[in-house]
């Protein structure tokens, strides 16, 4: 009777060992099956550490297979923390770093505002219902038919000439500044504003046949002149011209202060590279305030906010 009764039990036992056996494996193997597949396993295969792993694991999966079909690189994760880093440029930063001896921020900068290419390559319209904050530059260009529907004629005590207007927005903004200036006794004038397509191509000729290629680095092509978004202002003062109003106290006064009036130097010194302009002490663009006081704070230029801030 008992022989009988242990057979039975041995055969229970030894069946549960060799299930949970059996168990355990299959489960540890799937369990190592998915770890294989995973960020942590391929990212720390490639040489990357835990620390830098997490970072990148803040990215979208595309970016992250970017990452895994390149070699162990310390310039993407040097990359990812920079002030200006956009995740959809990610591959262009890599290949342009490859090919050019850049900082890190310039190549950022460079690539986020499209400044690789060939000045005027491939320009997308200007988005014009981002109305004061619109981009006009080298690769983002206006029809001919476009002229803004508020523009307003500008008085002579601020402008020197006839037929001058500006946006109602940025006029309100120049009388404001204006005033203000001429509480210290600085006299801010309007020698140039909103342009037409047509008003701007004859100056582009005209420059063209001085300068020759030259030209491009003083004066835009039509549809791609700030002048015709009816933002922009070139401002004198007394006594001055293009070559002298750096050294102005209207120029000084303009550093310290149009930013307070929505107002930034759009073509500043030094960033030729990213603008495609020569320096402009006199060009200013009305952006509104709170972009006007980021931008002169943080010294970029409005094509780097764009890109980074507005663009879509
Ligand atoms: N001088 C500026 C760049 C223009 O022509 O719009
Ligand atoms: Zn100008």
């Amino acid at each position: 009777m008992e022989k009988t009764n242990k057979k039975p039990l041995i055969i229970t036992i030894i069946s549960i060992a060799i299930t949970l056996i059996v168990g355990i494996s299959i489960s540890l193997y799937v369990k190592d099956q998915n770890y294989k597949k995973s960020y942590d396993y391929k990212l720390g295969k490639l040489g990357y550490s835990k620390e830098e792993i997490t970072k990148i694991k803040s990215l979208k999966e595309e970016q992250i297979d970017i990452i895994l079909n390149h070699e162990y690189s310390d310039i993407i994760i040097d990359l990812i923390e920079r002030k200006y880093f956009l995740k959809k440029n990610l591959d262009k930063y890599l290949d342009y770093i490859k090919d050019n001896n850049k900082d890190l921020d310039d190549a950022i900068a460079i690539i986020n505002v499209g400044a690789n290419k060939e000045w005027y390559q491939d320009p997308v319209d200007t988005d014009i219902s981002k109305e004061n904050e619109m981009l006009s530059n080298k690769f983002h260009k206006l029809t001919n038919e476009y002229n803004p529907d508020d523009l307003t004629d500008i008085s002579n005590v601020y402008s020197y000439g006839e037929n001058q207007k500006l946006r109602r927005i940025a006029y309100d903004a120049f009388i404001s500044m204006f005033n203000a200036a001429k509480k210290e006794n600085i006299t801010l004038i309007i020698n140039s504003s909103y342009r037409s397509y047509e008003e701007q191509e004859e100056i582009y000729n005209k420059y063209a046949k001085w300068y020759g290629d030259e030209a491009d680095k003083i004066a835009a092509k039509p549809g791609f002149s700030e002048h015709q978004t009816g933002l922009s202002v070139d401002i004198q003062s007394y006594n001055t011209n293009r070559d002298t109003f750096e050294e102005s106290e209207a120029f000084k006064w303009l550093d310290n202060n149009a930013y307070k009036y929505g107002f930034i130097l759009r073509y500043p010194k030094d960033k030729e590279y990213l603008t495609g302009y020569a320096y402009e002490s006199w060009h200013y663009r009305y952006v509104g305030l709170d972009i006007a006081k980021y931008i002169k704070e943080n010294n970029i230029t409005f094509d780097e906010y764009y890109a980074y801030f507005i663009e879509e």
